[in-house]
């Protein structure tokens, strides 16, 4: 039906006769004289009809926004003055010579050069009309850019793409599960995976080798703006590697995928962060490094001052005390400080004391506090001095819980960069390592994975043993299930891939040994019944020769994201959910009829 794609149009074609099919972008009436901007996937075109041929100006005229035109022309330099340097074909014009309409549209409930002043409940309501919009385009065929270097990359290193189930069995990955009831089995239930994680490390244990999927998750979790309910990973296994070969591997795609897709090159290698270290100094486990501010610790400063607020965490194990000096911080107005200090008490923290630096050569009478006075001299001078705090800068404090101040003071690091318009134009990748293994949660009296429970203990070194069962191993497990302190003092193999403050990645080397799996499970609190009967396969699996091996998952939604400059992943899916996971477009999730429950041996209750 066409010749081109309009968005094509170019010079190049200059007295051609092209055919085009497209929508109605805009029309436009300039005395006499109709304008109509054809749109299709590869951008724009305009489209001029004199009225010399009537036929097809009589149709341009009563065609509309959003009509599906075939329009028939050449194409012309536009007269000078009138060239778009916005367009690809803004040089040119195409002189319509016949158009037909192939369909009318009803007016749509958005134009799509307005689509912020609708909302997103509209837009997503009628994604068909929202995805037309050119950035929508863009993002989509991005998307499809980044599949297929990935895809290709990966080949080419010796991985292959296998597919694994999506009615299966819960995977542990920290989130509820979406449950399908099973007709055949009534009252029993399958899971959608919340990753192929299970599945992965069997095809390990089947002798693939080398196994890549580019794979829809699921899991029923809070949403933000990159979290999804269902959502894509980049999924890889690899069998007889370690840490080394899994960052690897990785860091050359994302490295060839940035420089294929962008004309953008990453830093060779990616560096590298201690768990603890990214903690200490940017209070989160995925830094933004863009952004210079840093915490510093000061709790020796403030242990024996008479104010409570600093000297109480100062002197608990599990508490903190650091300061966040923002250079040029002063000027922060009264105004400014109390939205701030809202802000980190969504995060727990129950205050924000400052410091402004006005002068520091004059101790204590060259500074603005509200908490000054309840600091020794001493204190004051140590602060300063730690901090580097010149005249003009303004000093915050967090005191409290560790994890309270981390996530207070990790999330203001990142909120005031970009107030200030402190975050540097540049990508910043980084592995973070050294994970802990568990985490304790004092509400459950538990422990929890950080990762997964499929992760192994970072023990001793395994590797010259030279015995196929590692008894170090489960010596070191033995010593963590005697102790909270040790259990929460052991490192896993797990590694992230951080990306600008986004957690692109996760994996870990996996337990390839039974007794080490079991060791963990118990840690957790799944006693051996339990785990026969979630995980028995797995056991199973484990004794008929499993490699060691290891992996790592990539949102992919999120890694679009970054690379599009979208603010939310669903700026780079083609049909999200909303923030309560439902879908405007087709409305579901939907009730369904009595005679399909019955089927499925299911009964309502009422919900209050
Ligand atoms: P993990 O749970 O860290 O690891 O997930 C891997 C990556 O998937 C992305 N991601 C999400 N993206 C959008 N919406 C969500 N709800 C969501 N949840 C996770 C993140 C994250 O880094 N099986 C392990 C991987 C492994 O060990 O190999 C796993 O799923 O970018
Ligand atoms: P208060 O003595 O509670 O009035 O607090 C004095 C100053 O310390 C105020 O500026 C509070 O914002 C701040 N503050 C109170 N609690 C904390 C805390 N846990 N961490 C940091 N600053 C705090």
């Amino acid at each position: 039906m066409r010749s081109h794609y309009c968005g094509e149009i170019c010079e190049d074609h200059l007295k051609h006769e092209v055919t085009l099919c497209g929508w109605v972008h805009r029309r436009r009436d300039h005395g006499g004289v109709i304008f109509i901007d054809l749109r299709d996937r590869a951008g724009l075109v305009q489209v001029v009809f004199d009225p010399d041929t009537e036929a097809a100006f009589a149709t341009a005229d009563r065609a509309r926004s959003e009509y599906v035109l075939q329009v028939r022309g050449r194409v012309r330099h536009r007269p000078s003055g009138t060239e778009n340097p916005d367009l690809h074909s803004g040089r040119v014009e195409v002189l319509g010579q016949a158009v037909t309409v192939l369909n009318s549209a009803k007016t749509p409930p958005f134009q799509l050069d307005e689509h912020e002043h609708v909302g997103e409940e509209t837009r997503l309501r009628h994604r068909y009309i929202d995805l037309r919009r050119p950035e929508m385009q863009q993002r989509l065929q991005l998307r499809a850019q980044v599949t297929s270097a990935m895809r290709r990359h990966l080949e080419a290193e010796g991985f292959l793409d296998i597919e694994t189930p999506m009615l299966t069995r819960a995977t542990p990955e920290g989130a509820r599960d979406y449950l399908v009831p099973s007709r055949t089995h009534p009252g029993r239930f399958f899971a959608l995976p919340q990753s192929p994680q299970l599945f992965k490390q069997l095809l390990m244990m089947a002798g693939f080798d080398r196994y890549y999927q580019i794979v829809r998750c699921f899991r029923d979790e809070d949403l933000r703006a990159d979290r999804q309910p269902e959502f894509t990973q980049l999924d890889m296994e690899a069998a007889f590697v370690d840490e080394e070969s899994i960052m690897g591997v990785t860091e050359r795609m994302l490295r060839h995928l940035f420089g294929e897709v962008l004309g953008v090159e990453l830093p060779e290698p990616f560096p590298r962060m201690r768990y603890a270290e990214a903690m200490a100094r940017y209070g989160s486990d995925k830094p933004d490094l863009r952004i210079p501010l840093e915490l510093i610790e000061v709790a020796d400063l403030v242990a024996d001052v008479d104010f409570k607020v600093f000297a109480a965490p100062a002197r608990d194990p599990r508490g903190r005390v650091a300061a966040l000096r923002v250079p040029d911080g002063a000027a922060l107005t009264r105004k400014q400080i109390d939205d701030y200090t809202a802000f980190v008490g969504r995060y727990g923290a129950k205050g924000l004391a400052y410091i402004k630096v006005n002068d520091p050569a004059q101790g204590a009478a060259g500074l603005q506090s509200p908490i000054v006075k309840f600091l020794t001299d001493e204190a004051v001078q140590g602060i300063l001095e730690r901090t580097e705090a010149a005249a003009g800068d303004l000093i915050f404090f967090g005191a409290d819980r560790t994890k309270v101040v981390n996530d207070a003071l990790g999330a203001l690091r990142v909120r005031l960069g970009h107030d200030l318009g402190r975050v540097a134009e540049e990508w910043r990748p980084l592995w973070v390592v050294d994970f802990p293994m568990f985490e304790y949660d004092d509400k459950d009296g538990r422990l929890y994975s950080l990762h997964h429970p499929f992760t192994a203990p970072r023990l001793g070194d395994s590797g010259d043993s030279g015995d196929v069962s590692d008894s170090s191993d489960t010596q070191g497990l033995a010593a963590a299930a005697a102790s909270r302190e040790a259990a929460e003092a052991l490192l896993s193999r797990a590694y992230d891939c951080v990306l600008n403050g986004v957690e692109l990645g996760g994996g870990s080397i996996r337990i390839h040994d039974p007794a080490v799996q079991q060791a963990v499970f118990g840690l957790l609190g799944i006693d051996e019944e339990a785990a026969e009967a979630k995980f028995g396969f797995l056991l199973d699996a484990l004794q008929y020769g499993c490699p060691p091996h290891g992996g790592i998952a990539f949102g992919l939604d999120r890694l679009v994201m970054l690379m599009a400059g979208a603010d939310s992943i669903r700026e780079v899916m083609a049909f999200p959910k909303t923030q309560t996971a439902t879908c405007l477009l087709t409305e579901a999730p939907a009730e369904v009829g009595e005679a399909q429950l019955q089927e499925l041996g299911i009964r309502l209750r009422r919900v209050q």
